[in-house]
């Protein structure tokens, strides 16, 4: 009987290699062994997982919430390739019936220009397979809840892996990718950058609570305003601190204090509830920067990008991340830091960084 022994993770096209080291590195610390394969600007990474472990396994034990790199994974069956164009359906439903019973079929394709053209094929594959996978028995009427989620991932019209992803350790979008709309009145695109940053990182549930009106946040690197135009939306203070101009409307608002200080030696007065950072610097600059913020008590919550490097950037990223940690761990704090390459990121990923329990 064939076992789903390979994980595919789906990434940003560019970053197959970041991504295959850390699923190489997090899978070994967890006493999984196996090896990645890829090819550069496919957007996906296949990981081999070496029995006597199997992949379900692994998506079991690793928090899908550590990796950076990887929007979305799934435990596959064997590629299917060389499919008949008469009967696709047969080859696939046999693989699914080794698999465990789920709650719903994604169909997925890499974030690519060829996967993007494969969309509309797959949603139709879809509409006929999951009927068949239903009246199987292998996807749960809809409606009925299940502990994991089927994924077919398309490469083509003859070629295809179907896997399963545990509904609460792996991302809830298809692909992993949040879909976002440009807001017309928000002053740059980067606005969507720091909205898509708090639905990866803070549940909906909380958001009331975390980002409530009347809270006071610092925007270091603030022009020409698309993170402080989310602020002010939710209704908070802002200190937008950059030497370059800021939205005329958005400052309109009298929710805006703007100074034209250098991000890397400005301190607030008094505490804030928000800091957040978009200055494009060295990563380990910003790493520094943030630590002071977060040891002197300057935010409780804070989201700022590391700038990626032009090589090494899983491990300037890691070393980046494990410095803010030792940092904190010296000074006695409590936090959850965590890191996303996100969909509207480019060479840069996101980090959350919360200090003190909420
Ligand atoms: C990527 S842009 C920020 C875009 C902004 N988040 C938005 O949504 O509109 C980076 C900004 O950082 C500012 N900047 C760069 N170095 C800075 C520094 N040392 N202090 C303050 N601002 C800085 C630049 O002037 C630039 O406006």
């Amino acid at each position: 009987m064939q076992e789903p022994n390979t994980l595919l993770l789906l990434c940003r096209g560019g970053f197959e290699g970041e991504c295959a080291s850390e699923i190489s590195a997090y899978a070994a610390q967890e006493g999984f062994y196996g090896y990645p394969t890829l090819e550069r600007n496919s957007g996906f990474v296949v990981f081999h997982v070496q029995p006597p472990a199997n992949a379900c396994e692994l998506v079991e034990t690793l928090r899908f919430r550590r990796l950076v790199y990887a929007r979305q994974w799934f435990a596959c069956m064997p590629q299917l390739e060389g499919l008949d164009s008469k009967d696709r359906l047969t080859p696939v439903s046999e693989q699914a019936a080794a698999l465990p019973e789920c709650a719903e079929l994604v169909i997925e394709t890499a974030d690519t220009t060829e996967g993007r053209e494969l969309q509309g094929f797959g949603r139709k594959f879809a509409s006929a397979l999951a009927p068949r996978l239903r009246q199987a028995g292998v996807l749960l009427k809809r409606g009925q809840k299940a502990a994991w989620r089927m994924h077919l991932f398309v490469i083509s019209g003859t070629s295809m892996w179907l896997g399963v992803a545990p509904v609460r350790n792996s991302s809830p979008e298809p692909g992993g990718i949040i879909r976002l709309k440009f807001p017309a009145s928000a002053p740059s695109r980067s606005t969507l950058k720091l909205e898509e940053a708090w639905h990866w990182f803070i549940p909906r549930k909380y958001w009331d609570s975390a980002l409530a009106p009347g809270m006071r946040a610092v925007d270091l690197g603030a022009a020409p305003g698309g993170w402080t135009w989310q602020l002010v939306q939710r209704g908070m203070f802002v200190t937008a601190i950059d030497n370059g101009p800021m939205n005329t409307d958005l400052m309109e608002t009298g929710q805006v204090e703007h100074l034209r200080e250098d991000a890397f030696i400005y301190q607030p007065p008094k505490p804030v509830d928000w800091m957040v950072c978009d200055v494009v610097e060295k990563p380990a600059r910003t790493t520094a920067m943030v630590i002071e913020w977060a040891v002197n008590g300057w935010a409780r919550d804070m989201i700022f990008n590391l700038k990626l490097p032009m090589k090494q950037r899983f491990a300037e990223t890691q070393s980046c991340l494990e410095r803010i940690e030792r940092a904190l761990g010296d000074a006695g704090l409590e936090w959850k830091l965590q890191a996303k390459h996100l969909y509207h990121d480019r060479e840069e990923i996101t980090c959350w960084l919360s200090v003190g329990s909420r």
